[in-house]
């Protein structure tokens, strides 16, 4: 089968040649196909984080390959990437990264202002896509009045709102109660269902026992389990 994500013999140091210099990913090679639902798993420092933005196109590796949808992107220009970035990429933070101080509205609006798919209709897709979460009623709260499940509920919605084949989760359910966070990952669950390939960073088991597949760095390298 293609891989939708290819990476190979990437090394990230960040700081190179400085005193402070850390040596974050090792020699990682790692695969993805479409539909994947892959968990990735680690201590804290082990590049979980590190990994998930080489992949997001949001950092790029010191060397080492990286084909996207078949594509060397290796060498791609910042401004290359961030093209990229917004196109083939949906990411959801722990930490929600919203903008506190606006409406839900606004907040899953964003991806689309800087998006050329879909210059027509803006207000409907939102709504749609707030409808599909669960959240619709919830469209005219500033975020900052919500609990923490629905704010990643409304971080998820912005990170879909594009229509992204590949959705990124940094620890999507590390800041909330295990009910809720049942919850939020059965919705990246079906999100999957549609086809769509989920990436996953997450501390606890039951996450990672949702996913198809899960991989183990360590360290700055990887291990498949
Ligand atoms: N911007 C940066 N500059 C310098 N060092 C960094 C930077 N980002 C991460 N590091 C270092 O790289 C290593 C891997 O960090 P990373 O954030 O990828 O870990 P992580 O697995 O996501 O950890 P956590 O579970 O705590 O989020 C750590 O030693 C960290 O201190
Ligand atoms: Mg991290």
């Amino acid at each position: 089968m293609n891989s939708i994500i290819k990476l190979r013999h990437i090394n990230k140091i960040y700081n190179e040649g400085k005193e402070n210099s850390v040596f974050a990913l090792k020699d990682l090679s790692f695969e993805a196909v479409k539909g994947d639902m892959i968990a990735i798993c680690g201590t804290s420092g082990a590049g979980k984080s590190t990994l998930l933005n080489i992949i997001g196109c949001v950092d790029s590796p010191t060397d080492g390959k990286y084909y996207l949808e078949g594509e060397d992107i290796s060498g791609a220009s910042p401004k290359a990437l961030a093209k990229l970035r917004n196109a083939k990429f949906g990411y959801i933070f722990q930490e929600y990264a919203l903008i506190n101080n606006r409406t839900v509205f606004d907040n899953v609006l964003i991806p689309l202002v800087f998006s050329k798919k879909y210059k027509y209709d803006t207000a409907s897709r939102v709504k749609e896509t707030l409808e599909r979460l669960g959240i619709a009623k919830l469209r005219k709260s500033m975020v900052n009045e919500l609990s923490g499940g629905q704010r990643q509920r409304v971080a998820i919605a912005r990170a879909l709102i594009n229509e992204p084949d590949i959705i990124l989760a940094d620890e999507p359910t590390g800041a909330l109660d295990s009910k809720t966070g049942t919850d939020i990952i059965e919705c990246l669950k079906e999100v999957n269902d549609t086809g769509k390939t989920v990436l996953i960073v997450t501390h606890s088991e039951r996450i990672a026992s949702y996913c198809k597949k899960r991989i183990n760095i360590e360290d700055g390298v990887l291990s498949a389990i």
